[in-house]
């Protein structure tokens, strides 16, 4: 069987009062998010000029001294915010393999700051680098422009499948959301040859995950072409009853457009209907290139129950994902499981009251 090609969405199409236009832009994120889990996203309104002038100066970042970057890594805040040390996170399913990257962390919108007193570590405030104001600055407004990619989508999804069109917007509001660059790191020509990876294979755990293309540098660091067609984002597809693992496809944009991806939370409140595809970022096969990308994670507010929603919940939907489970119960269990917040995070949950209420009963008693 052949796939048809993943679709492309134009923003413009999504916000149209053209009812054609709005139903093209319909069945491109029903094909799109529904088969591959993704869609290409044209008319997003970022600039070539002020992409390359966000990794101009995410690159002089990273080329500070180990010990500088030190003082930006924040594990106390489980790395949402600041520097990311290499070697830190891991995917789920890797085995215990660390990626091969070193990635900064920051919110580009404002957040509920009563859902901050409940989880200071996922709605902290910004680290910015001293002496950086033009990092600070873009890094900011092209983050607040990726947000508003991933609202518009979301009104686009609800619209696809009449939701009122506020729906999935609504439940976003205030959230942890963050905006994320990543230095993908040189690889040794023993590792280049053994075909390590960049990014194991995962899918993302947040809602939609907003990936405006990036840039490779060869071994002097100079921007340069993609090095060869092994290296680069790829996606697993839906399982068929011919091909029972997928197949992985290459997951490249058309120029001048960016990708758009389903998160795991986005699959849950649909009842599987998107889906949240496996993906995996390979290294080029010669060794000595790095790669600058970014990705803008939309959230859902960590007070959002995580279960079907609307025309998605079905008795078979809602028995596929079930437990019902908070957005911020799910967020913290998968920071664990990724390796950037601490196990004993876990002990926050549910039954550490019932110490509590024990040792509090028997304060009483001796009373
Ligand atoms: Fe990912």
């Amino acid at each position: 069987m052949t796939l048809p090609a993943v679709p492309t969405v134009s923003l413009d199409d999504i916000r149209s009062s053209d009812p054609s236009r709005r139903a093209r832009a319909a069945e491109a994120l029903k094909l799109g998010f529904g088969t591959f889990g993704l869609v290409y996203v044209a008319d997003h309104g970022l600039t070539a000029a002020e992409q390359d002038r966000f990794y101009d100066s995410f690159h002089r970042l990273t080329k500070k001294p180990e010990s500088e970057k030190q003082t930006w890594a924040r594990a106390d805040l489980w790395y949402q915010r600041g520097w990311t040390p290499p070697n830190t996170e891991k995917a789920v399913a890797a085995g215990g393999q660390p990626d091969f990257k070193e990635c900064w962390f920051n919110a580009p919108m404002d957040y509920d700051e009563a859902a901050a007193r409940l989880h200071p570590e996922l709605y902290a405030p910004n680290v910015w680098p001293e002496g950086e104001d033009e990092f600070r600055e873009v890094y900011t407004k092209v983050g607040k422009l990726l947000h508003m990619v991933g609202e518009t989508l979301l009104v686009g999804v609800a619209q696809s499948y009449g939701l009122d069109a506020q729906t999935l917007v609504g439940l976003v509001q205030g959230a942890p959301h963050v905006f994320r660059a990543l230095r993908y790191l040189p690889l040794s020509t023993e590792q280049a040859d053994a075909r390590i990876l960049w990014g194991e294979e995962h899918t993302d755990f947040n809602l939609l995950t907003i990936l405006p293309g990036g840039r490779f540098l060869d071994a002097d660091e100079k921007p340069c072409a993609k090095p060869d067609e092994a290296s680069g984002l790829f996606l697993r597809t839906r399982a068929t009853a011919e091909n029972p693992n997928g197949t992985l496809v290459p997951g490249v944009a058309p120029p001048g457009c960016m990708v758009a991806q389903v998160g795991q939370q986005l699959e849950i409140l649909t009842g599987g209907t998107l889906v949240a595809t496996p993906h995996v970022i390979t290294a080029p096969k010669t060794s000595g290139y790095s790669r600058l990308s970014s990705a803008h994670f939309v959230h859902l507010h960590t007070d959002v129950v995580l279960a079907p929603i609307g025309p998605f919940r079905t008795a078979a939907s809602v028995a596929a994902y079930r437990p019902p489970v908070l957005a911020s119960t799910y967020d913290l269990k998968t920071l664990v499981d990724i390796g950037l917040a601490p196990r004993e995070a876990l002990d926050a949950l549910g039954y550490r009251h019932y110490d509590r209420l024990a040792s509090a009963h028997e304060n009483e008693r001796n009373d």
